[in-house]
């Protein structure tokens, strides 16, 4: 059988991902698809971990022992979510030890605003350099956080890369109770009159840290992504139903929306998956 140029072999392998195709195995991929997956995997990888270590101290100073044990649920599912990807990656041949040894996730700054600047060399999406210091961070995050994730990971859920949807089921489920705790204590804290104010100057700051992980609209890479199969949707379409839901909840519990400017500088590039 002749040969088929690199060029042709992508092409066509680009057109079966178009029609709906999943790719199964290493051995099936193009390199440029090769790259991009590992590319968006090593982000929710990196994200997961770096998460779970940033939840890690509200174990122990959580508000009573039901809270302490269901952080301790969180933390224990985002590390299990993070070995779950890495394992994915070791099976696309990547040396995960060597790559962890290498890496601190425990890692964080103080700044209020990073944008987009790269502050280590992990993948992680900048939102998990930022520290949770007080149980109102904690709480945010889950309430922004994890929903973000959650509209994120719809689309990796359906993609491409038959393996990587079949772990997605799982996480996702895992995510929605993450949301829920969130949901359920922004309730209870925007109904105290003691607690509103401090839930509402969280909410401001959350909030449009999670705006800025969807990534630019109509941006080049998610193009290549929706190409490949491992994307669905732009951007921003992400982005409106995430900030639709954010919208709606606020309604419900008598919190004010805060204002998110799109200043393109400050978007990050790559839309994030996890939480
Ligand atoms: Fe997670
Ligand atoms: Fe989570």
């Amino acid at each position: 059988m002749a040969k088929i140029s690199e060029r042709e072999k992508e092409e066509r392998f680009a057109q079966r991902l178009g029609k709906g195709g999943k790719v199964a195995s290493a051995q099936e991929m193009t390199e440029e698809y090769k790259e991009h997956l590992v590319h968006l995997m090593m982000m929710q990888a990196d994200s997961e971990l770096a998460g779970a270590y940033g939840y890690v101290p509200w174990i122990m100073k959580s508000p009573n022992i039901q809270e302490t044990l269901a952080v301790a649920q969180i933390v224990k599912d985002e590390v299990r979510h993070a070995r779950v990807m890495y394992r994915l990656l070791e099976g696309l041949g990547m040396e995960v030890q060597g790559y962890f040894d290498k890496h601190n996730f425990t890692l964080r700054v103080e700044e209020r605003d990073i944008g987009t600047q790269r502050v280590a060399d992990d993948k992680r999406v900048n939102i998990f350099y930022y520290p949770i210091h007080t149980w109102y961070d904690f709480i945010l995050f889950n309430f922004c956080m994890d929903r973000g994730a959650g509209h994120q990971l719809e689309d990796a859920k359906d993609c491409s890369y038959q393996p990587w949807c079949d772990v997605m089921e799982g996480i996702f489920k895992e995510e929605a109770m993450h949301m829920a705790h969130g949901d359920a204590w922004v309730k209870r804290l925007a109904g105290d009159p003691k607690t509103q104010g401090a839930v509402q100057e969280a909410l401001n700051v959350w909030y449009p840290r999670t705006m800025n992980i969807f990534g630019r609209p109509n941006s080049p890479k998610n193009r290549i992504y929706r190409k490949l199969g491992l994307k669905r949707r732009d951007n921003e379409e992400v982005r409106q139903a995430f900030s639709a839901e954010i919208r709606q909840k606020c309604g419900e519990f008598g919190l004010r929306v805060p204002d998110w400017k799109p200043v393109e500088a400050m978007m990050s590039e790559e839309p994030f998956i996890p939480g």
